[in-house]
């Protein structure tokens, strides 16, 4: 009798996870309840702490002290997800020349493709954390401005301050 042949899963997709994947990692990361012990609570600037990182991947925390932003930004070559762990942050984005807004609260998150150009506010009282994530990790941003005739890249970003 023939053996039975193992099922396979295919490949792991470790090494290029697809954003769906990055968001269930931003997710299992938001879920540890030391996070806010990594942040100064009194700190009235946006702040980052690398919670993990490899060629591949990247995970950083958040803070987003009431009226913080970052600037109108791509991810480059990198995919990328971000989960809300507390407070509220309103991301922006284009989509063929329409401005759309995304309010998320805490336990809320999405993920993005390659080339996703986006800008993000703690437009609310209150500091806001979130965990994001990402695949390559960051290497080169590019930074953009809105004008009349639409987001116009402006200069290279820098992955320390557009995330
Ligand atoms: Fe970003």
């Amino acid at each position: 009798m023939a053996p039975t042949p193992t099922p396979t899963l295919g490949p792991s997709g470790i090494d290029q996870p697809s954003p769906a994947k990055l968001l269930r990692t931003a997710r299992l990361f938001a879920s540890d309840p030391a996070l806010p012990s990594l942040m100064d609570p009194d700190e009235e600037e946006s702040r980052w702490v690398e919670l993990d990182s490899s060629p591949e991947l990247q995970i950083w925390l958040l803070s987003w002290p009431a009226g913080t932003h970052n600037s109108w930004h791509d991810h480059g070559e990198s995919a990328g997800a971000f989960q809300v762990v507390s407070g509220t942050l309103l991301e922006q984005t284009s989509r063929k020349h329409r401005w759309e807004f995304r309010t998320l609260i805490a336990g809320e998150g999405r993920s993005f493709e390659e080339n996703h150009l986006h800008h993000l506010a703690n437009v609310r009282a209150g500091t806001a954390l979130s965990v994001h994530v990402y695949a390559p990790r960051l290497t080169t941003t590019t930074r953009y401005e809105i004008t009349p005739t639409g987001l116009q890249s402006t200069a290279a970003g820098n992955p320390r301050m557009d995330y």
